[in-house]
């Protein structure tokens, strides 16, 4: 395949080249200037019509799925024609159906299963790409989209409708997130939210999280003067991040009720408490404020810097086919600046990115 390709693109350089190596025979020389301004030119970047043949192809198998066909490629001879090829990708049902899948890998969930849609967090996101809105929304919507990237109800708010408006936090409160990652504590659910949103897995430095006094319970000796590395390090911002998850219970439901609070159990299939990860009478905090429940906590997240810097990340690496523990190449260290203009629209971010001459030089 790959000394195919080559090939190809010498002959398309050949093809390129040849008008001007006629017009270097001698009596044609004068002409160069004129049929320059034509069609097939290098930009003043240096960017030749193969480039941007070359980059859509690219962007076309990473976010189509498919190679585009050869007279789709042989329309694209300038930098506006790449744009508007890019602008019409973006635009298309194949695009968000790709999105739709990056998200079910990247949530690692999917289908569904005994009435509990693992759609949920990927169908949100998708839907948020297609109608261009702020991509916070992942942790803020207080509604769900179904496969059909319809918007509604969502099945973890059933027992109480009307709380959804005020406790729904996008992804992490769909009941295909909750059910996927229940747990002892609700720890997996709570690191599950910072991987994917903040990019990292627990310490999450930066937090000062709670005191040693306050996380220091019945269940376990957060508090240890000679683990490496602490359990500290790790626990006092986990412990009060997953209190907030108590709402829900193992079933994905929210539930607010602590008579009949079965939100999770340790190890020994006993019913836990929050006050298995907090002293009794503590409020949890999170970078120095009390958080009053887990959409508060999902809210203030989506305004961090690292959430920012997360998203930016994952969609510049899926952009060029790289995986999500890749680096990103220094060249595309705009993109963080980019989301944030953007006002983090993906399908504008998008369009910008991949009309970047880094992009198509990539
Ligand atoms: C690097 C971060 C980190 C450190 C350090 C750490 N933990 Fe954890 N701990 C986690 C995460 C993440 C989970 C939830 C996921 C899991 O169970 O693997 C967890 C889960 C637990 C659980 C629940 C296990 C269960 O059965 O569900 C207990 C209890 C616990 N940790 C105790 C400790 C103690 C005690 C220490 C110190 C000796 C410690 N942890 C150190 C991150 C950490």
């Amino acid at each position: 395949m790959k000394p195919n390709c080559k090939s190809k693109f010498q002959l398309g350089l050949m093809v390129f080249l040849l008008p001007f190596m006629v017009a270097c025979l001698p009596g044609v020389g004068s002409k160069v200037e004129e049929s320059s301004s034509t069609e097939g030119q290098i930009t003043p970047q240096g960017l030749s019509p193969e480039d941007f043949q070359k980059a859509f192809r690219r962007a076309s198998l990473i976010f189509l799925k498919r190679s585009p066909d050869l007279e789709q490629l042989a329309r694209i001879s300038s930098k506006e024609d790449y744009d508007r090829a890019i602008r019409d990708l973006v635009d298309s049902p194949e695009f968000i159906s790709t999105m739709r899948q990056y998200h079910q890998e990247f949530f690692d969930m999917s289908g569904q299963t005994m009435g509990i849609n693992y759609n949920e967090p990927a169908n949100l996101a998708a839907y948020l790409i297609r109608e261009n809105r702020d991509f916070r929304d992942i942790l803020r919507a207080t509604y769900c989209v179904n496969d059909e990237l319809e918007t509604g109800d969502c099945s973890s708010f059933s027992r109480e409708p009307e709380a959804q408006a005020t406790y729904a936090a996008g992804a992490i409160t769909t009941q295909g997130f909750l059910h996927r990652w229940v747990s002892s504590f609700n720890f997996e659910r709570t690191r599950e939210t910072l991987k994917a949103f903040a990019c990292h897995d627990y310490p999450d430095g930066g937090d000062p999280g709670m005191t040693g006094a306050e996380v220091e319970t019945g269940v376990h000796t957060w508090e240890c003067s000679n683990c490496v590395p602490s359990c500290y390090s790790c626990h006092s911002t986990m412990n009060p991040r997953a209190t907030l998850f108590y709402d829900f219970d193992r079933n994905g439901q929210f539930n607010r009720q602590p008579a009949n609070n079965v939100a999770t159990q340790t190890d020994t299939e006993t019913r836990s408490e929050r006050t298995d990860l907090l002293i009794d009478g503590v409020a949890p905090r999170f970078n120095g404020r009390v958080m009053a429940n887990l959409r508060q906590y999902a809210v203030e997240f989506s305004e961090t810097p690292k959430f920012a810097s997360c998203l930016a990340r994952r969609l510049t690496l899926f952009s060029i086919g790289g995986g999500l523990n890749a680096r990103v190449p220094d060249q595309f260290s705009f993109a963080e600046d980019l989301l944030q203009e953007s006002n983090f629209r993906v399908r504008d971010f998008y369009l910008g990115l991949l009309t970047r001459d880094e992009y198509v030089r990539h």
